[in-house]
């Protein structure tokens, strides 16, 4: 029954054309692959075919975007394959396409067919098949007077951006902090409450370009957003509703009850005197609510429902107590100029920054009414994929352009759209984009306009990529994971394994295997952190080596048996911080293996700032690595102190440095840096890479530095990486230091594309993949190890933040402990900055469970118990897997 129901949601998806269709469906449902075929009957139809010149597909990654061309394409080809050819059966299998179904269905010939799929083979190359950052600056290109760039723009994913805003910050901020700045005053007061760290990373944050500067401004200063009054008025009457009739009989207040009044008396405080009245507060309503709690359980006469909710209107009268408007109004007066200086100047280089390309769409879009008409008129079929991962401005682009060519509604919400041209697929369960705004309440929004608008909802339930038994498993702990929350986190459907499916690894299933050490007597032995890692490493690599790898046998499609290749295996983790021990294991055991994510590696500044240091240390002469490393983590000079220090003579850091070396303000620090380079100039030469580029995170706190940057996991990650590749090579004949820094320099001159581990192509089969799970979406394997399943999370707090909620318009700021107060949107609040109802948010991020499926035909699990007790409580654990 289901598996008919199923059917007819796909074949519905394929081919309703004249109604707008969402489909909300789990991992591994077939959602990409439904996308092609409706694309597929798009292209063919009849009457009335869609050039693919008028399509626009959409995605967030480039590799999935690649994906959905090379499989368009496949499917363009098996159409014209005999019909009884392997091409053609599987066409039929997965997509149900077939040339036959096709000409019976639009009643052509095979000639007409043959012409559409051949014109669509020839725009396949130059379509708008691609991510939402590609399409943006597309329509950027095609209307650059109107958006405002210079037509030769080049997107610029943060790596041109990242040095240019530390020059500009520098520059400004010398200028304000010398002598000649006029705004000492100002300077003062923020100052005295932050840092110039956190103000720098908070000028950051205000230019981007997705920040509406003004409505910033207006928040601050101003009124209160329509949306906070009624929000506050809604909270201040609760408050008085909530308070016991008996209070008026002169009976003594409850702690409880004297809270409530006080959270009553804030909120109608903030309603008459807008929030920047909060400095004015009496002290004796700030202290109460500052310092007191309503306590842990109901007082008497009040009922479990009652009290939870003057609970929660206590935390928020906290919440907006915390906040600060006058150290944000004086921070944005001072910094506002500079955040519009700075992007001007970028785009006046010639960049526009990821977000600016999709700020400027849709400002394109939204206030050029003759653009958007063309565009509309121009893009007959939207066909979006990975829906979760849109963010809202995404959303907004998207609705402009799908909105009926007759109308042209102001904003997103009143778009009217037209019938038949969207259609959007996405699991809500898998937004792995929250921090890029992706936001469940967005995607819901979105659906429910399509909906509202005689859109069809379809889901699908049944998953065709992963075995039963893992789908079983997974179903048991989602089920009980996942509980439906409005707006937060989406209910769970449970999976449904395909009951054709005969292919894939012999032994299915999930298996959690643990890591213990020996017993010394009867002891257990302890291992540190560390230890385990390296534990768990050398466990997974033997038992890929002894067990898996040649060993296990896979059955392929055409039923076929053949022992498994390395490459049909992936290691996923969910940090790349530890990989290289498992790197390091895999090597010692012969085990060819390619890691992914390091297209941009040899541009990341910590590596940079590495091959200057490795260059130092091998060439004394080399004044411009020298340089760059003075003014790296490492060296820690700023442009004037170098200047300083080349007026003092050549730089060399042999002997004892120049003679005017002890003037300069750096004198001490310098001097025991340029003697740790000269003792690394004398020992790193004599021993193999590897233990050279050893001995100089020892002597020199590089990976501490780097751990300590931003992003600073994934900036050890590259650093160890650069060792991995020191390892790689040392087997080679005359690799020395010297070698080692050309090899480099070339690579940083003319960085090589995507893999980097230089031992195995990307695509062969002869390569354990190694990746994080984020990058393994989509992908599928036979065999999936996720490793180090016992590292904890990060925390999702960012003490930095400048976002603006989309359902309401209204802006969120923080800074380390200073927040502003902020927009009540009903659901993902404050994942990323606290604002109101802290508490609540926090929990609700908390609980809210990223969810993909198995992956694979066949699932693995390694864990590693540091202890054999430790053990024994994990294995319990794991029973219900
Ligand atoms: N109707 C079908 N019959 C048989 N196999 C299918 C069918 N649809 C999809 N598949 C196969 O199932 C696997 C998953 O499909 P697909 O990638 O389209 O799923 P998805 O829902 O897009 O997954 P994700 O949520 O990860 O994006 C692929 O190997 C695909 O070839
Ligand atoms: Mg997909």
């Amino acid at each position: 029954m289901t598996v008919m129901r199923d059917e007819q949601a796909r074949f519905l998806a394929a081919t309703t054309f004249d109604r707008n269709v969402v489909v909300t469906a789990s991992a591994g449902t077939g959602k990409t692959t439904l996308l092609i075929t409706r694309l597929m009957h798009l292209l063919v139809k009849s009457p009335e075919a869609t050039p693919l010149s008028q399509v626009v597909a959409l995605t967030f990654m480039n590799k999935a975007a690649t994906e959905i061309k090379i499989r368009l394409r496949e499917c363009l080809e098996s159409v014209l394959a005999p019909d009884d050819s392997l091409a053609a059966r599987e066409l039929w299998d997965r997509y149900r396409l077939s040339a036959a179904d096709l000409r019976t269905r639009y009643h052509f010939s095979a000639d007409e067919l043959q012409d559409r799929v051949e014109a669509a083979l020839g725009e396949l190359e130059n379509s708008q098949i691609g991510t939402i950052h590609s399409f943006a600056a597309h329509l950027l290109r095609l209307y650059p007077l109107e958006a405002g760039v210079d037509p030769r723009f080049t997107p610029d994913e943060e790596f041109v951006f990242d040095d240019f805003f530390t020059r500009e910050w520098r520059e400004w901020l010398d200028g304000e902090l010398g002598g000649a700045g006029g705004r000492q005053e100002s300077w003062k007061r923020v100052l005295r409450a932050t840092d110039l760290a956190g103000l720098e990373l908070f000028a950051k944050a205000l230019v981007n370009d997705l920040i509406p500067l003004d409505a910033l401004k207006n928040q601050l200063g101003g009124e209160l957003a329509p949306t906070l009054r009624s929000w506050l008025q809604q909270k201040q009457q609760r408050a008085r509703e909530l308070m016991p009739a008996s209070r008026d009989e002169g009976r003594k207040l409850r702690q409880l009850e004297t809270l409530l009044a006080a959270a009553g008396r804030l909120f109608g405080h903030v309603l008459s005197g807008g929030p920047a009245g909060m400095g004015e507060l009496d002290a004796e309503l700030r202290t109460l609510l500052e310092q007191k709690d309503g306590g842990a359980k109901p007082p008497a006469g009040w009922s479990e429902e009652e009290f939870a909710e003057a609970s929660g209107l206590v935390r928020t009268a906290k919440a907006v107590i915390e906040t600060d408007h006058a150290f944000f109004g004086d921070l944005l007066e001072l910094l506002e100029p500079f955040a519009a200086r700075c992007r001007r100047r970028f785009l006046d280089a010639g960049y526009v920054r990821f977000d600016g390309l999709l700020a400027r769409a849709r400002d394109l879009l939204k206030t050029h009414p003759h653009v958007r008409a063309r565009l509309k008129r121009q893009f007959k079929a939207i066909l979006v994929d990975e829906f979760q991962d849109t963010d809202p401005v995404q959303y907004e682009i998207l609705l402009f352009l799908a909105e009926h060519e007759d109308r042209l509604a102001e904003t997103w919400p009143s778009v009217l759209l037209h019938p038949g041209k969207l259609f959007i697929v996405g699991d809500p369960k898998q937004s792995i984009f929250a921090f890029r705004r992706a936001d469940i309440e967005a995607f819901q929004r979105v659906r429910q306009m399509v909906e509202d608008q005689d859109g069809l909802p379809l889901t699908l339930t049944r998953n065709f990529r992963s075995h039963g038994t893992i789908l079983a498993a997974v179903n048991q702990v989602f089920d009980r994971l996942i509980r439906e929350r409005p707006g937060l986190q989406p209910r769970y459907d449970p999976l449904e394994a395909d009951p054709d499916r005969k292919t894939g690894a012999q032994t299915q299933g999930v298996e959690l295997r643990l890591v213990t050490p020996a017993l010394h007597g009867e002891e257990p032995a302890t291992l540190s952190a560390e230890e385990g890692v390296e534990a768990e490493a050398e466990a997974v690599a033997r038992w890929l080596k002894q067990e898996v790898i040649g060993k296990e046998v896979l059955i392929e499609r055409d039923g076929r048996r053949r022992p498994v290749d390395p490459g049909d295996v992936a290691l996923l983790f969910r940090t790349f911080t530890q990989s290289w021990e498992y790197l390091g294991a895999l090597r010692r055991h012969g085990l060819p293996y390619v890691a992914e994510g390091e297209r941009h590696f040899y541009q990341r500044q910590e590596v940079i700032d590495l091959v200057n240091l490795v260059c130092c240390v091998q060439n004394p002469h080399d004044q411009v690595a020298l340089l760059g490393l003075l003014r790296s983590a490492v060296g820690a000079l700023t442009d004037r102190e170098v200047m300083e220090l080349v007026a003092q003579g050549p730089l060399d850091y042999r002997g004892n440095g120049p003679s005017g070396l002890d003037a300069h303000p750096k004198a001490a620090y310098l001097k025991s840096l340029y003697a740790v380079l000269a003792s690394l100039h004398r020992d790193c030469p004599l021993r193999p890479l590897p233990d050279a580029l050893d001995l100089i995170f020892e002597r020199l706190p590089v990976l501490e530095l780097a751990a300590a940057s931003s992003h600073g996991e994934q900036a050890v990650a590259n650093l160890w990486k650069v060792r991995a590749l020191a390892d790689d090579l040392v087997a080679q004949p005359g690799m020395t230091l010297a070698g080692f820094v050309e090899l480099l320099k070339a690579r940083l001159a003319d960085p090589p594309d995507e893999s980097e581990s230089g031992l195995a192509e990307e695509t062969s089969r002869e390569a354990v993949r190694i990746m994080s799970v984020h990058k393994a979406k989509g992908l599928e394997f036979p065999i999936v190890i996720l490793v180090g399943l016992q590292a904890g999370t990060k925390p999702p707090y960012e003490p930095i933040q400048v976002q603006q909620d989309w359902s309401t318009g209204t802006l969120g700021l923080r800074l380390g402990d200073h927040c502003a107060f902020r927009g009540p949107d009903a659901t993902a609040e404050s994942r990323q900055f606290p604002g109101l109802d802290h508490g609540r948010n926090r929990g609700g991020s908390d609980r809210r469970f990223h969810h993909e499926d198995g992956h694979s035909r066949r699932s693995r699990q390694a864990s590693q118990g540091r202890t054999q007790e430790e053990g024994r409580r994990a294995a319990s654990r794991s029973q219900g897997v």
